[in-house]
């Protein structure tokens, strides 16, 4: 922490910089350095909320002189152009992967053939945590972080700057913390990102809060987090990055580790578990302290990697086509325990679906204690052929979720009796059905209070209606009240009722009827995509809002209409009909008409045909439209937005600072048009050359 008496004298020593440019510069280093200290070297000075001062400062000094913004600059993160699709780059040398070895006999005919390779000597192995993440390569040049890569295939990625730019670990322009250590000019970084695992429950908590399915893993969080198309997204997912690989032409190293600690003289995360090993015994020891206590990492890792140190020896070894012959990955068993299943409970989800999840007598696995287990579904149940009263064994591989993986028969009890299916449902009685063509089976009562609960999860989401001040447990109490039985019903609650729920005073019950009554004015997609329709995700929900403009007309549509909808195939369309043909449909729809709700695309184009059959593509960024704007304009008229240039591309709209996209469509001689030329086009002003 910051003592009270350096904070207000840093504060002092900026503040007699009457020169904006200097106070600007100086906290421009004072941010950096604080990002360098949380993320770099794990030793924060200051508070978060004293962190937050420094950066408003700088925000607001930096809008009242926007001629003094830098893209270096640690407010510009962010950049305000989406995404559109990542382009793809090549690599400046191929992006190895690793050679895997999973037992002692591996790991000593690595090193065998690594002694014989340099001709009887016996190397120096650095010896390092296997971070479980994604790879990434990033590019310095003088200093500033020009661009960051997945590893793709390893001859080309994706370029995900404008994603890796916002993770405040990464610093945007290095820094020396000796005068000697200045960057080099180029300067290639490779490194994982990685998702620690309190952060990741955290975020797979929100992500159910949001009505959105939990992640296994945190490595898959992370690939979906770097895959976002929009950068400010990205921002807020809590990514860190750990750098393992120095390569640059202008300042070549004698070691592996000297590289690690030039990285951290300059400020880039590297990790503090690296060590030097002599002998190969060594490194079978740094194996084995870390497979048992991987635990107390707060990150998860999957092995430890093993490479020569002298970089002369590595050049000597030399690569294989996919892997290089001075390093391997040694890999960690799953981890595994045994304890009782004490009984099968279930979850009913939005649809009614049933979910088996094992209720289990405690056990520590891994790091976490495990209580519950999900078994997916009864043809699981099946197969794993379990008892009552078993003896089970879980395992937790790369996933954070653990699974059930057997029973142990040996001591089964002999009159044990076999899980089966329940015949009725097991919250609240009702008759249940096999979903067609599905293993799943569902609660045939759409009143179900559990299935109930999550519909209207969903419903307040933020995708969806996005109900502030509605948590998970305000909505079992009302449910459990009987004050709501489904959705809808949240619309016609009063302020009286509200006051019987535990937790709610007359403030908090007001401000939750304003932000329903706000809630009524909500787009139609949202709305649409709050129904909870089946495959209905919010991408279909907006080409719906579009294409009808009006939800009495949507629940009109003929299947053969829905399924020339793009990206509205014959499932999506059959549940969408199937959905409209309800009795509930029918009580749900009066209920919105009486609760006054907005049923009609407030965000409605006029409707056409001028492109009609058109696949166009929108790239860089545009002045008039925004992204969604002009893609529900598109389809308004009958056009198909699409990501990607092919032959099959009927135009482009392309605006400032487009990219690849331009140069093939000139390639494929696809018409490129102006936003104005384009809202020309919609005039009738002018036509395509076809
Ligand atoms: S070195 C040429 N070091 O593991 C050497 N990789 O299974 C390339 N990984 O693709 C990789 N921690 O994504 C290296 N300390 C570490 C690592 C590490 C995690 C990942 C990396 C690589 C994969 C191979």
């Amino acid at each position: 922490m910051l003592t009270a008496a350096l904070r207000p004298a840093f504060a002092q020593k900026i503040r007699k910089m009457a020169v904006p440019k200097q106070e600007i510069e100086a906290l421009r280093r004072e941010i950096a350095r604080h990002d360098r200290l949380y993320y770099a070297d794990g030793t924060p000075e200051i508070s978060d909320f004293d962190y937050d001062q420094l950066f408003k400062r700088l925000r607001d000094l930096e809008s009242a002189h926007p001629e003094l913004i830098t893209p270096d600059s640690v407010t510009q993160r962010i950049g305000d152009v989406l995404t559109e699709g990542f382009a793809s780059v090549k690599h400046p040398f191929p992006m190895l992967s690793l050679q895997n070895s999973y037992d002692l006999d591996d790991i000593s005919e690595f090193h065998h053939r690594v002694v014989n390779g340099l001709e009887g000597d016996s190397p120096e192995y650095s010896c390092e945590l296997k971070f479980d993440g994604v790879s990434l390569l990033l590019t310095y040049e003088a200093g500033f972080l020009i661009r960051a890569a997945t590893r793709g295939d390893g001859e080309k990625g994706d370029n995900i700057t404008a994603n890796i730019r916002t993770l405040k670990g990464i610093p945007l322009r290095l820094s020396a913390d000796q005068d000697e250590a200045s960057p080099p000019k180029t300067l290639f970084v490779r490194g994982e990102v990685y998702m620690r695992t309190d952060d990741f429950l955290a975020f797979n908590d929100e992500q159910v809060a949001e009505g959105k399915k939990p992640l296994a893993n945190p490595r898959n969080s992370v690939a979906g987090s770097l895959k976002l198309l929009d950068p400010s997204l990205v921002s807020r997912r809590p990514l860190r990055v750990v750098c393992y690989g120095y390569d640059s032409p202008d300042k070549p190293m004698p070691s592996h580790v000297d590289g690690l600690a030039f990285l951290k003289s300059l400020g880039l995360p590297v990790s503090s578990e690296t060590r030097v090993a002599k002998t190969i015994e060594e490194v079978i020891d740094f194996w084995q302290k870390w497979e048992a206590q991987r635990d107390t990492l707060p990150f998860e890792i999957d092995g430890v990697v093993v490479k020569v140190n002298s970089l002369a020896q590595q050049r000597k070894l030399g690569i294989t086509s996919r892997a290089p012959r001075w390093a391997i990955a040694c890999k960690f068993s799953a981890r595994q325990a045994t304890t009782l299943l004490n009984g099968v409970s279930f979850q009913v989800g939005r649809t009614g679906v049933l979910t088996p999840v094992a209720e289990l007598e405690p056990v520590f696995l891994g790091g976490i204690t495990v209580k519950r287990a999900t078994l997916h579904n009864f043809d699981e149940i099946r197969r794993l052929d379990l008892h009552y009263g078993d003896i089970v064994t879980l395992e937790r591989g790369g996933d954070v979720i653990p699974k059930v993986t057997g029973a142990v028969v040996e001591k089964r009890k002999r009159n044990a009796k076999a899980i089966t299916e329940p015949n009725s449902c097991p919250v609240c009685g009702s008759a249940l059905e096999r979903v067609h063509g599905e293993v799943a089976l569902r609660c045939t009562n759409p009143q179900d209070p559990e299935a109930v609960k999550r519909q209207i999860e969903h419903f307040a989401s933020r995708g969806a209606l996005d109900i502030a001040g509605l948590g998970s447990e305000t909505i079992d109490s009302l449910v459990d009240l009987g004050l709501v039985k489904e959705p809808i019903d949240l619309f016609f609650l009063t302020p009286k009722q509200l006051l019987s729920v535990p937790g709610f005073a007359q403030k908090s019950a007001e401000k939750l009827i304003v932000a329903v009554e706000e809630a009524k004015s909500a787009s139609l997609d949202r709305l649409i995509f709050g129904l909870g329709i089946r495959f209905v995700g919010e991408s279909t929900a907006r080409t719906l809002a579009t294409q009808f403009g009006d939800l009495e007309l949507l629940a009109k549509a003929q299947i053969e209409s829905l399924e020339n909808l793009p990206d509205v195939g014959p499932r999506v369309a059959q549940a969408i009909t199937e959905y409209f043909s309800t009795k509930q449909w029918r009580s749900l729809l009066a209920k919105l008409q009486r609760a006054d709700f907005q049923l009609k695309d407030t965000n409605a184009v006029e409707r056409g045909t001028k492109l009609e059959g058109m696949a166009v593509v929108v790239t860089g960024s545009l002045e008039m439209y925004s992204r969604e704007e002009i893609e529900r304009t598109i389809l308004s008229q009958g056009g198909k937005p699409s990501g990607s240039v092919s032959k099959k591309t009927s135009f482009v709209v392309a605006g400032e600072k487009a990219g690849s996209k331009l140069e093939k469509a000139a390639s494929l001689g696809v018409p490129v048009l102006t936003e104005e030329q384009f809202n020309q086009l919609l005039r009738g002003e002018i036509k395509l050359d076809s």
